[in-house]
């Protein structure tokens, strides 16, 4: 039986693509490569590798979509992509601990607050993070490789709503590139380079958890986020820290607001 909701979904898709169609012009010839194009899409996608979302990611529909699922009220830390390499149930860890297992990468000291958007500090809150490590992967693309749960962990804010945790500074990375989308970004003249980033997933009870990331401020790649993810808001302070203790290390201290 009918879908209504389907029918107009399609009815503006088919709208847009024939006006696509019909600027563009293309030969038979360029229609087929489209077709085997998004035939090879779809040939190399598994469990653990979707690679229409890839293609959805550089395109910025990703962030379109999530912007518009997750607008976020004024006063509250902004959202940005989830991405496909997170991994729930994460260690729990007390504050300090150093989450970078393998030892690489420069040495860094994260602190933050997670406060209402009052201001006021919220107890009891996890703060679930995960990074690349320094040669740019997660360790879910390294099995074997990487220690298992290398640079993830879930910590909890203490009653002035503060969190702290050691780990590496996060650089730039290349989403997954050998397969037909990045075909596609090497024959735009495109990287396939996120600008470096931490990612955060913040939840406390009886509040809209947030789903984001922290960029460093000093990546060549802030201006140029292969999957358009990156907001002004969220480039954060590193600072060096010369505490004896987090000697070399940097740091910073964004508060996070959570509804
Ligand atoms: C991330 C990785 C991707 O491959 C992608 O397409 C989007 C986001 C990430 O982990 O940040
Ligand atoms: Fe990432």
């Amino acid at each position: 039986e009918a879908d209504p909701r389907l029918r107009e979904v399609m009815g503006t898709i088919v709208k847009h693509l024939h006006a696509a169609v019909k600027e563009i012009e293309p030969t038979h010839e360029e229609w087929l490569t489209a077709i085997k194009f998004l035939t090879a899409v779809g040939q190399m996608c598994t469990d653990w590798r979707q690679e229409y979302i890839l293609l959805s990611d550089v395109l910025g529909v990703s962030m379109l979509v999530d912007s518009i699922n997750h607008r976020r009220p004024s006063g509250a830390t902004e959202n940005t992509i989830l991405g496909p390499f997170y991994v729930p149930e994460a260690p729990r860890y007390d504050h300090g601990t150093n989450i970078c297992l393998d030892g690489k990468g420069e040495p860094l000291v994260v602190t933050g607050r997670v406060l209402d958007t009052d201001g006021k500090p919220i107890a009891g809150a996890l703060v679930d993070v995960w990074q690349t490590n320094d040669d740019g992967f997660y360790d879910v693309q390294q099995k074997g490789v990487q220690p298992d749960w290398n640079l993830r962990g879930v910590f909890t804010t203490n009653e002035a709503g503060e969190y702290w945790y050691r780990s590496s500074k996060p650089r730039f990375y290349p989403i997954p590139d050998d397969g037909p989308v990045g075909k596609l970004l090497g024959a735009l003249g495109r990287h396939p380079n996120r600008a470096a980033h931490i990612h955060f997933i913040v939840s406390a009870e009886g509040y809209d958890p947030v789903i984001t990331h922290i960029f460093s401020p000093d990546c060549e790649y802030l201006d140029q986020d292969a999957v358009f993810g990156v907001k002004d808001s969220l480039i954060a302070k590193f600072e060096r820290v010369t505490d004896a203790d987090r000697a070399q290390a940097l740091e910073f201290d964004e508060p996070f607001w959570s509804v």
